[in-house]
């Protein structure tokens, strides 16, 4: 017997033949599946446990009436501008509590922990804002061999319990077709794991043979919904392209990973409003999102950096539009927020994190942005990855359901 935030239930603890009264335990679908300490254990509560002591008397009426409005449509888009718009400490509280509260009623206590293989820094395009422009030269690049890739896959999956792995690059055709969908064959014959690739812009056609080896999902950004502000920072590249590439993929059947940049120059609330639309009018699986910050030797330099807090209500409102869909929080605003960012980021709506698997060697090269932080992950892999099978399957029924209910998902 168990007790927990909602009462005491039954928990199968067959697979803990040790446990005594007083432990703190993790379980999952009513199976014990790991001690924690206690320490962790108020970490973790302290986080999953949305605040209710807002008094709402004190809420301006139309805020509340927004928040409240998300639980029976979507928003207008003067409706997110005016979340976007707020500085009041209540009004902010109520929004981070209210988007956990949705988040706990879709997602139960479901945290996710996925990790990103960084695996080639070599870029042929020339994005503005991203330190592994080709503009940027060739010092420190590298390139990992598919041996390398999928050992560190490997390590990572049978080893540490990782279940969802985005394999990552800047666009570099020197890993053909044919080649990454090697990596993904051998990936799939080892281990159990979902694949997410981000390889940026390369053809449909290949994109088709990677889903057919056995990858799952794209992590695949459109970075800013204005026409303009795109085509003016991403030289070569057009913004019809690039959303031509997240329909063409969703209509293989990946599960979409996209979002936007947050703090871009010239970047307005409004067209943040904007990308929130157009984020939820692609239909994507699961939410990328964080600040921009500025890299060394690229034209966006001396830029400041996307702030945090519109990224957490952005995260915040994404979770009122999009009550059953994965948010991760991403590493740049853990990068410009440190821990605390991720504690944040987790309690306003956000479900899972993402670790970076890149090997060591390499790590230092991978430079989208400077100084990427990292922390802690032991206790958050304890928290979020279970070595059992049985956690494979709730990944992918957890993952899928969306998929089911627009009865595409054909099971992987
Ligand atoms: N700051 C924050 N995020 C960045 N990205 C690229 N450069 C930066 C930067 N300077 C993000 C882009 C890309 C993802 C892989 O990294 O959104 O899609």
């Amino acid at each position: 017997m168990v007790k927990d935030s909602r009462g005491e239930k039954e928990i199968n603890a067959m697979m803990m033949p040790d446990l005594k009264v007083g432990d703190w335990i993790l379980y999952a679908s009513n199976i014990a599946v790991h001690k924690v300490s206690e320490e962790d254990a108020m970490e973790i509560l302290a986080l999953l446990e949305p605040k209710s002591h807002i008094d709402l008397s004190l809420l301006d009426k139309e805020f509340l009436d927004i928040l409240k409005a998300c639980h029976t449509r979507g928003l207008e888009r003067d409706e997110i501008i005016r979340l976007l718009k707020t500085q009041d400490p209540t009004e902010l509280e109520a929004l981070f509590s209210e988007a956990n509260t949705i988040r706990q009623a879709n997602l139960k206590d479901f945290f996710c922990i996925h990790g990103i293989v960084e695996f080639s820094s070599y870029c042929v395009r020339n994005c503005h804002y991203c330190g592994l422009r080709r503009d940027s030269g060739d010092a420190g690049r590298y390139r990992m061999s598919a041996s390398e890739i999928v050992g560190a896959v490997e390590d990572a999956v049978n080893k540490r319990g990782y279940k969802l792995i985005v394999l990552q690059s800047g666009d570099d055709f020197y890993y053909t077709d044919d080649m990454l969908v090697d990596i993904i064959r051998m990936i799939k014959e080892r281990c159990k794991v979902f694949i997410f690739m981000s390889v940026g812009e390369r053809s449909l056609e290949g994109y088709k043979k990677m889903k057919a080896a056995g990858a799952s999902g794209v992590l695949f950004r459109f970075e800013t919904s204005s026409r303009e502000l795109y085509n003016s920072i991403h030289p070569g590249q057009s913004y019809d392209e690039r959303i031509a590439y997240l329909k063409g993929m969703k209509a293989m059947g990946y599960y979409v990973a996209s979002g936007f940049l947050i703090g871009l120059p010239g970047q307005t609330l409004d067209g943040i409003a904007d990308d929130i639309i157009t984020m939820k009018s692609l239909g994507v699986n699961m939410v990328t999102v964080g600040p921009f910050i500025p890299s060394a030797d690229t034209p966006l330099s001396e830029r400041p950096a996307g702030d945090a807090m519109t990224t957490l209500k952005v995260i915040a409102i994404a979770r009122l539009l999009m009550p059953k869909t994965k948010i991760p929080v991403t590493t740049a605003l853990e990068t410009i927020e440190s821990e605390e960012g991720r504690r944040l980021g987790l309690s306003s709506g956000g479900n899972s994190l993402m670790f970076n698997l890149t090997p060591e060697r390499y790590r230092d090269f991978y430079r989208i942005y400077p100084n990427k932080y990292h922390g802690k992950e032991e206790m958050w892999e304890k928290y979020g990855l279970f070595k059992e099978a049985l956690s494979y399957k709730m990944l992918e029924k957890k993952m899928f359901e969306v998929f089911e209910e627009e009865g595409k998902y054909s099971g992987r």
